[in-house]
């Protein structure tokens, strides 16, 4: 069944003492209940604690990242099962910082969203295009590319695990947003591209999220889109009042 789903990305933000303070904050707030699934991915190091002290609410906590091998020599990386084992059962894949700083490329994208799946996790999978692609007509075929890439090696059964998150880079942490009309245009062409590979009933049941500088002000009129289905937000998830007022 497709969600809504409101997740905030902490990204490298938030030490002990700050993630302890916001999850508090977030409890206080939830007393008046909400139509959508709620995600918060604070640092590896904190996934523990942010766990346990979230159990007794409706907060999902997920993880940024994940190492595609199972476990080893792999100085600095952190396996599905150190995730499995706090607790963990949705894992980011593909944003576009991990794509651009740290040069994560398709393949081993779908190799990362490959080992989540066999765990059986759920996985945020990120796309979107550079300011330069979409001026150049190039965006559907980007995004497009990086779904194939990424996600048509699935199957129908593990592609009911993704949740698919579009956000444009352009819109990351800029303040400019997609228009209402530019985020349901691409939903839409995600969701029948989607289609194409796993067919209608998968693409519907599909979550499709909005990433780029999603705010309070603007949250309502781009989640009213009829293939928006909620947001990856990143700066206004570390104020507790405007990531619920998003919510
Ligand atoms: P901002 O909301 O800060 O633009 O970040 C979006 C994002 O990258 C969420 O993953």
């Amino acid at each position: 069944m497709r969600k809504n789903i409101v997740a905030g990305n902490w990204k490298m933000n938030c030490d002990l003492p700050q993630t302890r303070s916001l999850i508090i904050d977030l409890k206080k707030g939830l007393e008046k209940g909400f139509n959508c699934e709620l995600m918060i991915a604070p640092s590896h190091p904190f996934l523990y604690q942010a766990f346990n002290s979230t159990s007794d609410t409706i907060i999902e906590v997920v993880a940024q990242n994940v190492c595609e091998a199972q476990k080893g020599a792999y100085t600095g990386e952190v396996s599905v099962d150190m995730l499995d084992s706090v607790g963990i059962k949705t894992i980011i894949i593909g944003h576009s910082e991990r794509r651009d700083i740290y040069g994560e490329t398709d393949e081993l994208l779908a190799a990362k969203t490959k080992t989540a799946l066999e765990k059986g996790m759920r996985v945020i999978f990120c796309c979107g295009e550079h300011l330069e692609q979409r001026q150049a007509g190039k965006h559907f075929e980007t995004v497009t590319q990086q779904i194939e890439k990424g996600l048509f090696g699935f199957t129908t059964e593990q592609m009911e695990r993704v949740i698919v998150a579009y956000e444009p880079v352009w819109a990351i942490g800029t303040g400019e947003t997609a228009s209402p009309e530019q985020a349901q245009e691409m939903h839409a062409h995600l969701r029948s591209f989607i289609a194409s590979k796993f067919g209608e009933e998968t693409a519907n049941n599909t979550s499709i999220l909005y990433g780029g500088s999603v705010k309070p002000s603007n949250a309502a009129e781009i989640f009213a889109k009829p293939d928006v289905d909620g947001g990856l937000v990143g700066g206004a998830s570390l104020d507790a009042q405007s990531f619920l007022d998003i919510a």
